[in-house]
């Protein structure tokens, strides 16, 4: 079956013109206009490193066969380093329209037709129930973190948005789909979000980077087990260490209220 969108595509407005640079706060990222301003001026910016990091650990769950969605693919080359792998059936999504329309512009551009990018809000996904393969995100939902507050008992708020985002993904995915969640939330804080009682995905992860660890999440959709040691792992998965020497880009700013909260 193909993932058909409900909806329309990209909206066709002109962008406005105005160079956007770092915001001043973690909490500009909530706002729809920064992404508007940034992606009209910038053309491309990779956060939490690029593909070549984590590349195997997609080549080790994902075949060339697979229906891919992405979440909030920005300015980022993933979908079209997914397709260099030989990964054709892909749908992005984005909130800006601006990042809808540049990317669709360089992805005709560059001969990849067949990738699909619709401007779609990741809390409510125009998309027909268990179409997808694989759904992706990085660095996209840690946007609604932003203004969480404590980590360890987030706003009920941003709980609501990052359910909302969950619901969807739950939902668009095949039975047997996996959902890779590409960010720096440490399992402590995922977990409880993640393994919400109504998500039938088991929950496993890696780590990539050098001085930071970044987090390479995959939830299998129907491999929940349902048991008592489940249940215990949340308790011991290891506390990581946040600090790196070298910041890398802006990923510090999606940090400062994880690291405020940690002392
Ligand atoms: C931190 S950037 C990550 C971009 C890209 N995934 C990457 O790895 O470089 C967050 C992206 O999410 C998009 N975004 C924010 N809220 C969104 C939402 N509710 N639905 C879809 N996209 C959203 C932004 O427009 C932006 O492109």
């Amino acid at each position: 079956m193909e993932c058909r969108p409900a909806n329309g595509d990209s909206d066709p407005n002109q962008n406005p013109d105005k160079n956007s640079v770092g915001p001043p706060s973690a909490l500009t990222y909530l706002d729809p206009h920064y992404w508007d301003e940034r992606f009209s001026s910038e053309e491309h910016y990779e956060w939490f490193k690029d593909y070549s990091h984590f590349q195997h650990l997609i080549n080790s769950n994902i075949n060339t066969s697979s229906s891919v969605l992405e979440l909030g693919c920005g300015n980022s080359q993933l979908c079209e380093e997914l397709y260099k792998d030989g990964i054709v059936d892909i749908t992005c999504i984005d909130l800006s329209y601006v990042a809808v329309d540049k990317m669709q512009s360089r992805l005709l551009s560059k001969g990849y037709k067949e990738i699909k990018v619709v401007q779609a809000d990741m809390l409510d996904l125009p998309f027909e129930s268990e179409c997808f393969d694989v759904v992706f995100e990085k660095g996209t939902m840690d946007v609604l973190f932003v203004d969480a507050g404590d980590p360890w008992n987030p706003r009920q708020e941003t709980v609501s948005k990052v359910m909302a985002t969950l619901d969807g993904v739950h939902r668009v995915l095949k039975p047997d789909g996996i959902f890779i969640s590409i960010t720096f939330g440490q399992p402590h804080f995922r977990r409880p979000l993640f393994m919400d009682p109504k998500f039938n995905w088991s929950m496993e992860y890696n780590t990539f980077g050098d001085g930071f660890h970044y987090f390479f999440y995959i939830l299998r959709k129907g491999k929940r087990l349902i048991d008592e040691k489940e249940k215990d792992q949340k308790h011991n998965d290891p506390l990581i260490n946040m600090y790196q020497d070298e910041l890398e880009g802006e990923d510090y700013l999606f940090r400062t209220n994880i690291d405020a909260d940690e002392d």
